[in-house]
């Protein structure tokens, strides 16, 4: 009988695979957490140990639940409303009315990447309504996208704990963009008609894609390797209108991988452009 522990050789074993599908890196001071995290899957789907679970992803690597249901469990899908809120106050006051502005048909295209549950779709839907005028916001879109079906799935509930909600938003907030609704407040109908969701792997190659007015990519970068970060980027890049802005987490810097991406400071925050030429 195999150990019920994880052994080197299955955590590297891991490792390799979750690299592969995702970009993301398991480092070994994580294989404490990353147990921990892989206990339910084990004893959902029958494995008294998690060497005979990884063994078991690796003989079924080509499956697209498995692969699923182990990004579902090994992603981190830490996220709040107005996240950070500065980048969120420069949206509103600068860049979207700015955006809005240039354009003849004011309808902006934002894009939540690495969106998790939800919130930040939600935030820029809020934005949207709150910056453009009724018709410019109706014919606008965020778009909402994630690696794990799990997380996706409750974003498109659109139904948040007392707890998530006052994580970021006002009572004010709440009372004009939410509904009471069972197990805690569900997003306005006017804010769901703004967002749709999808599935995208931002480190896969190809996908079809839009050009993105804003991009969001925040506190998912910071996961992978350089070459993952540079397909992520890479992937971005071509869908970010010429005009366009990114957005990316404290510490995680595009240009210093890729130098189409510009550093810009928009009322002191750090956001990236497109370089010229
Ligand atoms: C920490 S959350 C960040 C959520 C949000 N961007 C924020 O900053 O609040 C990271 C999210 O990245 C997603 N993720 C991880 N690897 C990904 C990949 N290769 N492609 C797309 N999403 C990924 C995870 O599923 C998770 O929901």
């Amino acid at each position: 009988m195999s150990s019920p522990d994880l052994s080197p050789y299955y955590f590297d074993l891991l490792a390799q695979f979750l690299r592969k599908e995702s970009g993301i890196i398991l480092k070994p001071e994580t294989s404490y957490s990353v147990r921990f995290k892989l206990q339910p899957l084990a004893r959902g789907w029958g494995f008294e140990g998690l060497n005979d679970l990884v063994e078991h992803i690796h003989r079924r690597r080509h499956n697209p639940e498995v692969v699923a249901a182990l990004l579902n469990a090994l992603t981190i899908k830490e996220t709040s409303f107005f996240r950070d809120t500065k980048p969120f106050d420069v949206l509103r006051q600068r860049i979207l009315p700015d955006l809005a502005a240039q354009r003849g048909t004011p309808d902006l295209k934002l894009w939540s990447a690495a969106c998790s549950t939800g919130q930040e779709a939600v935030t820029l839907a809020i934005l949207l309504q709150q910056v453009l005028p009724r018709e410019h916001a109706d014919r606008s879109v965020v778009v909402g996208t994630d690696v794990s079906e799990e997380a996706l799935s409750r974003a498109r509930k659109a139904v948040y704990s007392k707890l998530e909600v006052e994580r970021g938003l006002s009572p004010e907030l709440l009372r004009r963009f939410f509904e009471p609704v069972a197990g805690g407040y569900r997003a306005s109908p006017a804010l769901r008609r703004l967002i749709r969701y999808q599935s995208l792997n931002l480190v896969d190659t190809d996908f079809p894609m839009s050009q993105f007015d804003v991009v969001m990519c925040r506190n998912v970068l910071i996961y992978f390797d350089d070459k993952g970060k540079r397909g992520a980027l890479d992937n971005i890049y071509r869908r970010m209108a010429s005009d366009g802005y990114l957005f990316t987490g404290a510490g995680e810097d595009p240009q210093r991988l890729d130098s189409r991406f510009l550093r810009v400071l928009v009322d002191g925050l750090q956001c990236f452009r497109k370089a010229p030429g």
